[in-house]
């Protein structure tokens, strides 16, 4: 059975509620069955943290043994090198996402730490972004 980390970062937690002009209003936890039940031959783990240091924990400890780890790094996206060199740092691969199209938005949210580190980007598909990660995990 293949295992799939889900790593969500900061403000993630507030889906739903969260502006959701720009992330609907849908709760993750929500959609997080909806995608187990998508597919039923993966196990899929979800995990949250509004903090750096803990999100970097998380990727060493699911990043040697998994078989793909889909990341939203939320805003750390733009500022974290540290987020970056843990990625650099695994062996498993990451696939960023992003539930809203951030080329489409601000500019400061249109550069990347994590990017050229993850294997690929899934960009501005809402949370069906998560679903194209998974299934392009499942192809590697
Ligand atoms: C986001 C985009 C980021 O710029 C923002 O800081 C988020 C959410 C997204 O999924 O669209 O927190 O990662």
């Amino acid at each position: 059975m293949k295992r799939i980390q889900i790593i969500n970062g900061p403000n993630l937690n507030l889906l739903g509620k969260r502006e959701p002009s720009v992330y609907g209003n849908q709760t993750f936890e929500v959609y997080f069955q909806e995608l187990k039940a998508l597919f039923p031959e993966v196990q899929f783990d979800y995990f949250q943290s509004n903090t750096e240091g803990i999100l970097i924990d998380k990727l060493q400890e699911t990043g040697f043994t998994y078989d793909g780890i889909i990341l939203n790094g939320g805003a750390y996206t733009h500022t974290s090198i540290a987020i970056a060199d843990a990625i650099r740092s695994l062996t498993v691969p990451v696939v960023e996402v992003h539930i809203s199209n951030v080329f489409k938005r601000e500019s400061y949210r249109h550069h990347s730490f994590l990017s050229e580190v993850c294997k690929g980007c899934i960009v501005g598909f809402g949370f069906d972004s998560y679903r194209l990660a998974a299934e392009a995990i499942i192809r590697f």
